[in-house]
């Protein structure tokens, strides 16, 4: 299949970002806030649909998060993102977060997160996203395909969220 002109490769907009987990990252307990790392997965969502866009994006929705182990202070974080699926203006990221412990050497994974993006005009409102190209790449066509059913069913919130307004 030729690829569009305009079409971007998802590994093209891969996007790594590593932060030291220190004293004010943390709570009472010594390990990381969630909220923090809520903010670095934000982070680097957006440079990755930046990356994707060429242009500016807002965050429209984040799926939930659940932290599979606590990151405690002096551990490396790394995140990982990369678009997964881009529809009319909006396009989903997926991001994996692992903490590396760097006196063992040791990466774990403490949680993935799913944050869609909307491409905004100088007017502020959204415009049509490139089209992602993942041709050829089996992992990438599946991480559409589920990114298809994310997509359903946060919609299918946002417009119940719009009922019982
Ligand atoms: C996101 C935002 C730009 C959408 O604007 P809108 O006028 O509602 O536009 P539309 O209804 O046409 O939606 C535009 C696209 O966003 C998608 N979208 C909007 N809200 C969404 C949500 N909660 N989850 C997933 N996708 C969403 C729509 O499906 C549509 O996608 P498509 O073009 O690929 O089909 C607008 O709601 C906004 O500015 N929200 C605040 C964003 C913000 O400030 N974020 C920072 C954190 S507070």
């Amino acid at each position: 299949m030729t690829p569009h002109p305009g079409a971007v490769r998802p590994e093209h907009t891969r996007t790594e970002m590593t932060q030291l987990v220190l004293p004010g990252f943390t709570n009472a307990l010594g390990t990381a806030f969630g909220g923090q790392i809520a903010a670095w997965c934000d982070i680097c969502a957006a440079v990755a649909a930046q990356r994707f866009v060429r242009g500016p994006v807002v965050t429209a929705s984040m799926d939930q998060l659940h932290f599979l182990r606590p990151i405690r202070q002096g551990m490396v974080v790394v995140l990982q993102a990369q678009v997964n699926r881009a529809w009319g203006s909006s396009m989903e990221v997926g991001v994996r977060v692992d903490a590396e412990d760097v006196r063992e050497g040791l990466r774990e994974h403490c949680c993935s997160a799913y944050l869609t993006f909307v491409a905004l005009g100088p007017d502020g409102k959204p415009v049509p996203a490139p089209i992602l190209d993942s041709s050829g790449d089996p992992v990438a066509q599946r991480r559409e395909k589920d990114a298809d059913i994310r997509r359903n069913n946060r919609l299918r919130v946002r417009e119940e969220r719009r009922d019982n307004q």
